[in-house]
């Protein structure tokens, strides 16, 4: 038995999944007549209180989409050094929208509101880039599932109503952070000017994301998405399989939660890791003692455990909704070996 821990994409449809995606109606999307599209997005963006929604085959789209409808070439926007958006749309901020970055240092890839006042350049220096865009980004990834405080994220966008700034959250993990918080959408939704959230991470569709926000703005999207080729025609298939998640798979991260939560414990106990990062939802990030997280990585593939190292001292687990209890029993039993 394999038991892949490298991410919460490798998640394949389970039997209700397939059954709701093989019964769904469809149409063209392009001509905006697929209706298990048209439900899907406008169920997100009831979830959100948000106006409109866009179906995107993935995260980096929804983002980059976003990213290109909030800026004008040579605009700079804000994130931290860790930001998915930085670190693994391949360059896409520059490339898609011709603006630049400011990196700001955060506390596992939570940025504040004093360190997004500062880094805002002057309006009326000619020298300086034109700051019009703020992103977030919860749960980090790379912050090991790190989960913002809503109170800090309120005074981020106090920041950007006083200094006329988009806020774009990358919420591929928001469904974790809220039931981790217990959170609800409406209240994302009513301070951002963008939400990217993935249906192809913890919810478990093999592929989907949407974008939320007002009408003018999917307007917008829409039109970028299309230049961005990624129009879809008869998608409602996903976008069925999106649906069926976001009314099954959300309460159930709780266990995902849980299950890192022990593995983490394990780990922390094992001679292998230096240090385990708080384990907030369903990611644990750990430093192993000296450069050998790549050694660990090809052990563990050894005994059917997958991870991935994400630096040369530090490795990943994702736990997902094909990890079941057997399976998190057995890693703990292999890693207290260790
Ligand atoms: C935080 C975050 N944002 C965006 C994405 C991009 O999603 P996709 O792989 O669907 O492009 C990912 C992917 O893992 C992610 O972790």
């Amino acid at each position: 038995m394999i038991i892949d821990f490298r991410s919460d994409t490798v998640t394949k449809p389970g039997s209700e999944m397939l059954k709701a995606m093989m019964n769904a109606s469809i149409g063209d999307d392009v001509f905006g007549e697929d209706p298990s599209i048209n439900e899907l997005e406008r169920m997100s963006a009831d979830m959100f209180g948000m106006e409109a929604g866009l179906f995107c085959p993935s995260g980096t789209m929804t983002n980059q989409i976003a990213i290109k409808c909030h800026t004008q070439p040579g605009d700079e926007v804000i994130c931290d050094e860790n930001s998915h958006i930085y670190q693994y749309e391949g360059g896409g901020i520059a490339f898609n929208s011709s603006a630049s970055v400011k990196l700001l240092y955060g506390d596992r890839g939570r940025i504040n509101a004093d360190q997004v006042k500062a880094a805002i350049n002057p309006s009326d220096d000619n020298h300086k880039a034109n700051t019009s865009l703020v992103c977030l980004e919860n749960t980090s990834n790379r912050g090991g599932g790190s989960c913002y405080e809503l109170e800090e994220i309120k005074k981020i966008k106090q920041v950007c109503v006083e200094n006329d700034l988009a806020l774009h959250l990358d919420g591929a993990r928001l469904w974790n952070a809220m039931v981790a918080k217990n959170e609800t959408p409406k209240q994302y939704g009513g301070i951002f000017s963008s939400i990217s959230i993935c249906l192809s991470k913890g919810l478990g569709c093999p592929v989907g994301s949407v974008l939320v926000g007002k009408k003018d703005l999917i307007k917008k999207a829409r039109r970028v998405r299309k230049v961005f080729g990624g129009g879809m025609r008869q998608a409602g298939f996903m976008a069925a399989a999106g649906i069926y998640a976001l009314q099954n798979n959300i309460e159930r991260l709780k266990h995902d939660h849980a299950h890192a939560k022990q593995i983490g414990d394990a780990i922390a106990k094992s001679s292998v890791a230096k240090t385990v990062l708080p384990i907030e939802t369903n990611i644990i990030i750990f430093e192993t003692i000296g450069a050998t997280a790549q050694a660990l990585v090809d052990k563990l593939k050894n005994t059917q455990i997958l991870c991935y190292a994400t630096a040369p001292d530090r490795i990943r687990f994702v736990v997902h909704l094909d990890i079941t209890p057997e399976m998190v029993n057995k890693t703990i039993e292999i890693i207290k070996t260790f």
